[in-house]
């Protein structure tokens, strides 16, 4: 297994982070393939909490190739303060690749995200206010900047009136061509040494038969095409962005796995079926210490919803399942677990045609029995409580996939193979 793209199955925040982290060890090269720094990955490595917003999880390992693919939209202020206080930290960024097609955000586009937020009013999406909405925008409507044109005073010139001067017809912006061009001529010196063709360099690796991860970043429910739609992020959060993010044929591809929060989360606003609105969801979000890792919004928190996860291992082909945060469920007495949907008066198994319904779907739930807090002494997934057996076989008969592994904490090393090829994975 050689090329293996890792996509949230979930609203985003499912801990792909630390599962990329440990997969790295066993990986030549970790590639971002859409988002930017409205993601925020978090590996812990002996209690020290690390959190990556653009460069791709495998920057702790050392000797991976970290790309950023062509579908990533980066702010060249934020890709450079987190080289540095990586640096600061001991950690040397020095194999890192920025694709010459990859987007620019630049300072006006966070301005007219902010705007337009506010326009919204009580319809907002709760957007990181990154700009990565606007940036994706432009680059539809083809008239981005990508990192390669940071390099070139005239290009960078000539496409920043062209961009600038559009959004000035419709927002009162207050931004001049002249300060942000010296600014962002800058920071393509300071980056012109990691901009490159990067799908060039991914094709060598996979000739020459190397392991790629491709680090999905949001989540599958957040995917501007199959996500809960308006209130999604701007890129393909889905496997398939994989391919268009990198320039990597779907026929290179030997793996997708899906990671997934033993229960559910979701930070913004937007439908969310199985949310909790009583102390039981107060009382995860605490233990689970469920704060966007990037704005620190508090992350509304639910059951494990079996309709989105079906919908995921659907929309991404999923291989297999990595099921996350199990342990923070420990001590509840009973835990709820989503099977279907009642709409209309209907159960039904997918969400229905219209995401702005989703709001009205009210989940059937199957009640299970918990387990103790310390249930997770064990080392082994025979020797865990029949509770949580049950729980992970129902969640994969549910889903119709194989949960490959288990992480019951934030620590790197605690990441259990549940069978004996996802095993091979990590070995
Ligand atoms: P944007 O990606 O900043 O445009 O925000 C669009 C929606 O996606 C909002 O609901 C955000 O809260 C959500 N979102 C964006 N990035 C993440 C993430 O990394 N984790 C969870 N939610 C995210």
């Amino acid at each position: 297994m050689s090329s293996i793209i890792v996509v949230g199955a979930q609203w985003g925040d499912e801990g792909k982070g630390r599962i990329i982290d440990a997969l790295a060890k066993k990986a030549d090269a970790v590639v971002r393939f859409q988002g930017g720094s409205n993601a925020g990955h978090t590996v812990v490595v002996n209690g020290e909490k690390f959190v990556f917003h653009l460069i791709p999880s495998g920057a702790l390992r050392r000797g991976k190739k970290c790309i950023i693919g062509n579908g990533v939209v980066v702010d060249p202020r934020e890709l450079l303060s987190e080289i540095e206080s990586l640096n600061l930290r001991g950690i040397r960024v020095d194999s890192l690749y920025l694709s010459s097609n990859a987007h620019v955000i630049m300072p006006y586009h966070q301005k007219i995200e902010e705007i337009e937020e506010e326009q919204r009013g009580k319809n907002r999406i709760g957007t990181t206010r990154k700009g990565v909405g606007p940036a994706y925008v432009d680059k539809a409507a083809r008239r981005g900047i990508r990192a390669v044109d940071l390099l070139d005073k005239e290009i960078l010139n000539s496409k920043l009136r062209m961009s600038l001067q559009f959004w000035k017809n419709s927002f009162e912006l207050g931004f001049s061509v002249e300060a942000i061009l010296e600014e962002y001529l800058e920071y393509g010196r300071r980056l012109e040494k990691f901009i490159v063709d990067t799908s060039l360099i991914i094709h060598e690796l996979v000739k020459e038969d190397k392991v790629i991860l491709f680090e999905g970043a949001q989540g599958s429910l957040l995917d501007v095409d199959h996500g809960t739609y308006p209130f999604v992020t701007s890129s393909n959060a889905t496997a398939g962005g994989a391919c268009t993010g990198t320039g990597v044929g779907p026929t290179q591809i030997d793996q997708v796995l899906g990671v997934a929060k033993a229960y559910t989360t979701r930070v913004g606003e937007g439908p969310f079926p199985t949310e909790i609105h009583n102390e039981v969801g107060e009382l995860i979000q605490k233990r689970g210490q469920e704060y966007g890792a990037t704005t620190g919004r508090a992350r509304r928190c639910g059951w494990f919803d079996g309709v989105a996860l079906r919908y995921a291992v659907r929309v991404n082909g999923l291989d297999g399942l990595i099921l996350t945060k199990l342990d923070i469920l420990g001590g509840l007495s009973r835990i709820k677990i989503c099977t279907a949907y009642r709409y209309r008066g209907k159960v039904i198994q997918d969400f229905p045609l219209e995401a702005s319904h989703w709001q009205e779907c009210e989940p059937v739930y199957e009640e299970m029995e918990g387990w103790d807090d310390d249930a997770f002494e064990a080392k082994r997934i025979e020797d865990f409580p029949r509770p949580i057996q049950k729980y992970l076989n129902r969640i994969e008969e549910i889903g119709g996939v194989p949960i490959l592994f288990l992480s019951v904490s934030a620590e790197r090393d605690n990441l259990l193979a549940l069978r004996q090829d996802s095993a091979a994975l990590l070995a």
